[in-house]
């Protein structure tokens, strides 16, 4: 393992030759408000990708409809030719409309298509792992043919290794009787544990979980800054609040994958450091009993 590897909250194998930092990056944010169109300052979107790259991190998760094209374009303009160890990761299933709705796009012959689309947006030959992202159900479409047309994909060599988001814990053994999922991104944080179970699952399977929102996307209402748990536990460590939440995270289980995402160059930096944010048994067991497992704070209050 390397030094900055280490510091990223060391690595996680995703799969036989595939290998990333465990601190990755959410790039999300790098579209214009709402996720839709250009960002309010395209070059420091640029900075922002080249930082992560120079800090170590070689786990970047975008897909298609953020802007929409907007993410993947810039990521190829900051980024490409990519390094050779960086792990692109892209998600299909979904396009936005004019308003900038999220609606889902998941028949066969649509999913193929996003994959092509992907590859050619980003400047790539394969695509190492690409989640299907579920948006409800859609009349006359199964999983088993959504993954059968990315199994098909994984045979031409477009992808590597298939991953699932937004799924129930049934949807996971479902596909996982079809096929290997490598890695679940389903919406996790200290203050959102509604996915607990699928997270055991995972790591009982060998596939990575990768919580979106992992700053339940900054905190915005949550109680837990109310609570001072976070607060206090950021205060004893000399941390922020936001470094203390990824690195319970980190604690939480092994086959957590990080993808703090921000459009701020300070906030990336902050975010990085997390990965060698200790906590002491105290400090994790006062944020573990925050919320149970299967709760979120705000219904707790
Ligand atoms: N699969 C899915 O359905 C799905 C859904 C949502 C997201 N995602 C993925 O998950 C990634 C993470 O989600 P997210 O970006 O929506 O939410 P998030 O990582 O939970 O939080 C991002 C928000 O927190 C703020 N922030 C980040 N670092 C901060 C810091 N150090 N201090 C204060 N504020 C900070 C950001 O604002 P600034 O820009 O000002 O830093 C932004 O508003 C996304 O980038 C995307 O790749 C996937």
């Amino acid at each position: 393992m390397t030094s900055a590897s280490s510091a990223l909250g060391g690595e996680y194998q995703l799969a036989v030759d595939l290998t990333v930092s465990r601190v990755g990056f959410g790039a999300m944010q790098l579209a214009g408000p709402g996720v839709f169109g250009p960002p309010r300052d395209r070059e420091r979107s640029i900075q922002v990708l080249r930082r992560a790259v120079e800090l170590g991190i070689n786990h970047i998760d975008t897909c298609d409809y953020y802007g929409p094209w907007v993410v993947n374009e810039l990521i190829a303009e900051a980024l490409h030719p990519y390094g050779d160890d960086l792990v692109l990761v892209t998600k299909i299933g979904a396009y936005r409309d004019h308003q900038g709705g999220w609606l889902p796009l998941g028949h066969p012959d649509a999913l193929r298509a996003q994959v092509h689309d992907n590859l050619r947006r980003l400047r790539l030959e394969t695509l190492d792992l690409v989640y299907l992202r579920y948006l409800g159900d859609q009349p006359g479409i199964t999983l088993a043919d959504q993954l059968g047309a990315l199994i098909e994909l994984r045979e031409q060599g477009l992808l590597r290794n298939i991953g699932l988001s937004n799924v129930s814990t049934e949807q996971f053994e479902e596909a996982q009787r079809h096929t290997r999922i490598a890695a679940v991104q389903n919406l996790y944080n200290v203050v959102n544990r509604t996915s607990a179970e699928l997270l055991g699952k995972t790591a009982a399977a060998g596939a990575a979980f990768v919580p979106f929102f992992p700053l339940g996307s900054g905190f915005a209402d949550s109680r837990a800054r109310e609570d001072g748990v976070l607060r206090a536990v950021a205060e004893r460590r000399g941390a922020t609040q936001t470094q203390v939440s990824l690195a319970w995270l980190l604690r939480r289980s092994p086959n957590i994958l990080l993808i703090p995402g921000t459009s701020s160059v300070a906030h990336l930096q902050e975010n990085t450091a997390a990965g060698s944010l200790e906590l002491t048994a105290d400090d994790v067991a006062e944020l573990d009993a925050l919320v149970a497992d299967g709760e979120t704070l705000e219904a707790a209050h």
